[in-house]
């Protein structure tokens, strides 16, 4: 039988923020999870290395909106360096756990994040410092 969600991941699904895109974004990325072949597209806006917008388009579970949502949640505000930080680990922490079959579900939220950011440095015509990890090196704990 499979584990509850929380009220946190319910409350997330039913009213997610951050739905949407950003005209003109600084950082695109688009990720796809490979096991169920649900997508993830986080947009940023960055200015002077903060990150003051953030949005998503998730075509999947309601794990992976409830993910997108806190993640988005969490980055605004942030520095690169601080969003760079964020694990799929804390966005389940954050969002009161996830169950153990959903949990690949959040990952979908960081290699998002990452790959924007990604993006955004590539813009920049800056080279990289992220190094986008391959799905099965991203930590499913
Ligand atoms: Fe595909 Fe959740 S089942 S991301």
């Amino acid at each position: 039988m499979s584990e509850p969600y929380s009220d946190i991941v319910m409350e997330h699904f039913m009213n997610p923020r951050n739905v949407g895109e950003i005209e003109n974004a600084d950082g695109v990325g688009t990720v796809g999870n490979p096991a169920c072949g649900d997508i993830m597209k986080m947009f940023l806006k960055i200015e002077k290395n903060i990150i003051i917008d953030a949005k998503f388009k998730t075509f999947g579970c309601g794990a992976a909106i409830a993910s997108s949502s806190m993640a988005t949640e969490m980055i605004k505000g942030k520095t690169i360096e601080e969003a760079l930080e964020i694990t799929n680990q804390a966005v389940t922490q954050a969002l009161g756990g996830l169950p153990k079959v959903k949990r690949h579900c959040s990952v979908l939220a960081e290699q998002a994040l990452q790959s924007s950011l990604d993006d955004y440095y590539k813009k920049k015509g800056v080279e990289s410092p992220i190094k986008l990890k391959p799905e099965d090196e991203l930590h499913e704990e």
